[in-house]
């Protein structure tokens, strides 16, 4: 087999969040494809490091009162810990707001002018005039210029889905200091992307080059119509790389972001007396680059442009994927289901995620739901049930003597040989990063060999001292195909692939090729506990130490003013939201009415519940127990009209049956805020 020279990316995580199991996605499904490429014999690197620049690293060393440089190197250490406890092996994790990553911007910025694809136009902005900045949409507040609804952000309404300017907004706001903004102009640099059209179409649209959801996406959206030119200059002050030829103008955050991909080759290059050319300008070399959806259109469309412009190595793939789940619904604080990687690791071993993840992922596009029955489940019947199993039921009974000089191969029934052939399936599977079905036919191996196992019964043979010969036998072909399961999920496993060596007294690294050649003759060590089962009691708690007040801020949140930046007015990215989407016919499922609290009392020893009688309009009675006992006196509430959810399920509780719900604000307690029509609303009126 040729050797073939890969360089893997994964996208670099902005600094302002904290490593979470979304992000783990990517960054694993990119680890468990750099590692099985390792593991054949290729020259693999694989390369990412922090996102830095932008208004929110500005904003928030104000607001610490520190420098961003301190921030930047706290952040760093924290996201390369929680990686590597997680068995991401990155041969560099680097840093945009690096010397390295400032001197290729330099050198592609150079390039750009050089070939006249740089414009200068004025652009009118809403400006803070007390903060002294320009603002991003997600910065300024005010009222929906439609539904009147405050409180709204940028460029939508959240409450009736209006899009607008937004200087549209009523009493708009800052929502850094609260001052009134005023519209200023101020020149901005673009990058006239329209030349480029017929270049973009035909790269993206080669077959390979990224998913066909992808593919149609971007030919349906952006490559559909004109390019729009790209707006790549903010004005001071800015945290980034001031532009060297338009003083007081910085680089926008999405200009140097890829380019720390190059930057961290040259800095491992550095390090380690490589060539960067050999990587980056080399078309012997592949470049694969793993990111998420939301992100697709900076790495297809204005990421190539940069590379051509300045001459370097396009990818030959951008593998993209999904959004994470958690119980079929966006992560939620709230909920406790926003986890951080290091929360997971204090309560679960991060092989068992590794695992999960590996069984779910292909080389689609789809959203990937973590379910946690699912996930107990699969570890503990998979890797503790059929795998570890495979090796404990045999290792005991041999433990101290050594292997056969040569493999029993005429009383395995042609598993091992069948084992090898597989290997090649799976390769395939890996290879096109399906590894859901790499686990399935690795899970189908290991039942086989627990058949085997069954059907010879060591233990029987243990109790027969004439018999040892036949007992050494059957568990070598046992430990065999063991060792064999474990270097197929070594890429997954890699430590659990380690120690399971150690129990046949290997050493060395794992590859591949091992697969196929049966371990004879070494001595069988002590057997110590490969895996425990996950125990559901730490994914609860794990849970529980997860759950925040609110969801305020949410995942991607903060860093999505710089995303949406980019394109002010792009189609819907990657093509879907990234809440769970209600479709109207789902909302128009639900009956909401105009109802009247005809009675209110305290539902004695519960000390959340209220007993609210409800009027619907004419005789139309409902019985309703609402958790608003902290919030209001009954008798405060008699006579006040409410808005109630009137199809509700009837639900059976501890005190009576509910027949309905009625909505509220707040997080709860004492802080809620019944939902009240305004005056003139009649009992009975459905809500529209
Ligand atoms: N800083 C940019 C990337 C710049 S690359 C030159 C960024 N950072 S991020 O931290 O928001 O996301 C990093 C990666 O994690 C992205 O590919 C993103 O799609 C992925 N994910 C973040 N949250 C995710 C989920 N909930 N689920 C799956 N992937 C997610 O974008
Ligand atoms: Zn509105």
């Amino acid at each position: 087999m040729q050797q073939r020279q890969i360089l893997v990316t994964g996208s670099l995580p902005y600094l302002n969040a904290d490593i979470h199991l979304g992000h783990l996605v990517e960054y694993l499904q990119a680890d468990f494809w750099a590692r099985f490429q390792k593991m054949r014999g290729h020259e693999v690197r694989y390369f990412s490091g922090d996102d830095t620049h932008g208004t929110a690293t500005m904003l928030r060393a104000q607001k610490e009162g520190r420098k961003p440089e301190a921030i930047l190197a706290e952040v760093k250490a924290a996201h390369e810990r929680d990686f590597r406890d997680f068995g991401i092996d990155f041969d560099h994790y680097g840093s945009t707001h690096s010397p390295a990553n400032e001197a290729v911007v330099h050198e592609i910025w150079a390039a750009l002018r050089a070939q006249g694809c740089i414009e200068e136009r004025d652009v009118t902005q809403l400006f803070d005039p007390e903060a002294g900045i320009f603002l991003a949409d997600r910065f300024v507040v005010g009222g929906c210029p439609r539904c009147k609804a405050s409180g709204q952000y940028g460029d939508n309404c959240e409450v009736c889905g209006a899009t607008y300017d937004p200087s549209e907004l009523i009493d708009p706001r800052s929502a850094i200091t609260g001052a009134i903004p005023e519209e200023r102009t101020h020149p901005h640099l673009f990058v006239k992307l329209e030349p480029f059209h017929d270049f973009l179409e035909a790269w993206t649209q080669a077959p390979g080059r990224v998913p066909v959801e992808t593919a149609n996406w971007l030919k349906g959206s952006f490559l559909s119509e004109p390019l729009r030119d790209w707006d790549i200059s903010r004005p001071a002050p800015y945290f980034g790389f001031e532009i060297p030829d338009s003083p007081g103008n910085y680089f926008y955050v999405w200009v140097d972001a890829p380019i720390g991909y190059i930057a961290a080759t040259r800095e491992w290059c550095e390090a380690n007396g490589d060539d960067p050319d050999r990587w980056w300008r080399n078309p012997d070399c592949e470049i694969h680059q793993f990111l998420g959806k939301d992100i697709a259109y900076f790495h297809t469309l204005f990421w190539p442009v940069m590379l051509k412009v300045a001459g370097f190595q396009l990818p030959k793939a951008v593998h993209v994927h999904g959004f994470l789940t958690v119980g079929g619904e966006k992560m939620s604080k709230r909920k406790g289901t926003f986890i951080r990687a290091r929360t997971f690791l204090e309560h679960l071993s991060p092989e068992y995620l590794r695992y999960y993840y590996a069984s779910k992922l292909s080389s689609r596009v789809d959203d990937i739901d973590l379910n946690f029955d699912e996930f107990v489940q699969k570890v503990n019947a998979d890797l503790v049930g059929k795998v570890v199993n495979l090796a404990s039921r045999t290792a005991r009974f041999v433990k101290g003597r050594e292997l056969p000089v040569s493999y029993p191969a005429g009383r395995d029934e042609g598993l091992f040989a069948a084992g090898v052939a597989a290997g090649e399936t799976i390769a395939r599977a890996y290879e096109s990063r399906d590894t859901n079905r790499a686990m399935r036919e690795i899970m189908a191996l290991a039942d086989r060999a627990n058949e085997f196992v069954e059907s010879r019964a060591p233990w029987k043979l243990k109790k027969d001292p004439d018999r040892a010969d036949e007992l050494l036998e059957i568990c070598a072909i046992a430990l065999n195909l063991f060792r064999q399961i474990t270097i197929y999920l070594a890429p997954i496993l890699p430590r659990f692939a380690e120690e399971s060596a150690r129990l046949l007294s290997i050493e060395g690294t794992t590859r591949w090729r091992d697969a196929s050649e049966p371990v004879v003759g070494s001595r069988v060590a002590k057997f110590e506990h490969l895996m425990e089962r996950v125990d559901p009691e730490k994914v609860t708690a794990m849970i529980e130490a997860s759950r925040e007040i609110s969801d305020a801020t949410n995942d991607g949140a903060g860093a999505a003013d710089e995303t949406a930046g980019a394109f002010a007015d792009a189609p819907a990215l990657a093509g879907e939201p990234l809440e769970a989407e209600c479709t109207i016919d789902d909302f128009s499922k639900i009956d909401l009415r105009v109802a009247e609290i005809v009675s209110a009392r305290a539902v004695p020893k519960a000390d959340k519940l209220l007993e609210l009688e409800l009027s619907l309009g004419g005789d139309e009675r409902r019985r309703v127990f609402a958790g608003i006992k902290k919030a209001y006196q009954p008798e405060d509430l008699v006579g006040r009209l409410t808005v109630v959810v009137a199809n509700l399920a009837p639900r059976k509780m501890k005190f009576g049956t509910s027949e309905g719900m009625v909505l509220a604000a707040g997080p709860g307690g004492d802080e809620l805020f019944l939902l009240s029509p305004d005056a003139g609303a009649k009992p009975g009126q459905r809500i529209r």
